[in-house]
């Protein structure tokens, strides 16, 4: 593993919206470079708890938790530090894409 890939060696990750897509793709990836523990933080409690067993319970948990709530923010940060005694990377992903509902056009490219 080269020293650039080695960044993320023996560091614990909470990665909310992680139970899919690029949240997931980021977990994987974060444990293949040798993360000690990612934590995925999603409100998808089913997809969230196998893709946690998908990549081993050992290194990989899940808790459920829903952003837009500040108490469950502190619950997830507190759980996890108090479990792995360090926090060292959040990775705030979790949200909803919504189509754009302007365009080009209504822009004012004139100021
Ligand atoms: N995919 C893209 O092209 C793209 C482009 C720009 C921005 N983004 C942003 O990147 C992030 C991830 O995108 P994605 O394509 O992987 O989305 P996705 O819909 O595949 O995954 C989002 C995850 O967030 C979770 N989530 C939604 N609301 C939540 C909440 N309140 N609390 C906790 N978890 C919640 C969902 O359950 C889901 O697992 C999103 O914030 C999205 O807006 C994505």
């Amino acid at each position: 593993m080269g020293e650039s890939l080695k960044k993320l060696e023996g560091k614990v990750a909470i990665i909310t919206g992680g139970a899919g897509g690029i949240g997931e793709a980021t977990a994987r990836h974060f444990i293949n470079h040798a993360a000690r523990a990612v934590i995925i933080a999603d409100v998808q409690d089913e997809k969230g708890q196998e893709l946690a067993e998908s990549i081993g319970l050992d290194r990989c948990i899940y808790m459920h938790c829903d952003v837009s709530k500040e108490d469950e923010i502190k619950t997830l940060v507190e759980t996890t530090v108090k479990k792995y005694g360090q926090l060292d990377v959040m990775f705030c992903n979790a949200g909803i894409l919504n189509k754009a509902e302007q365009t080009i056009l209504d822009f004012d490219l004139s100021q």
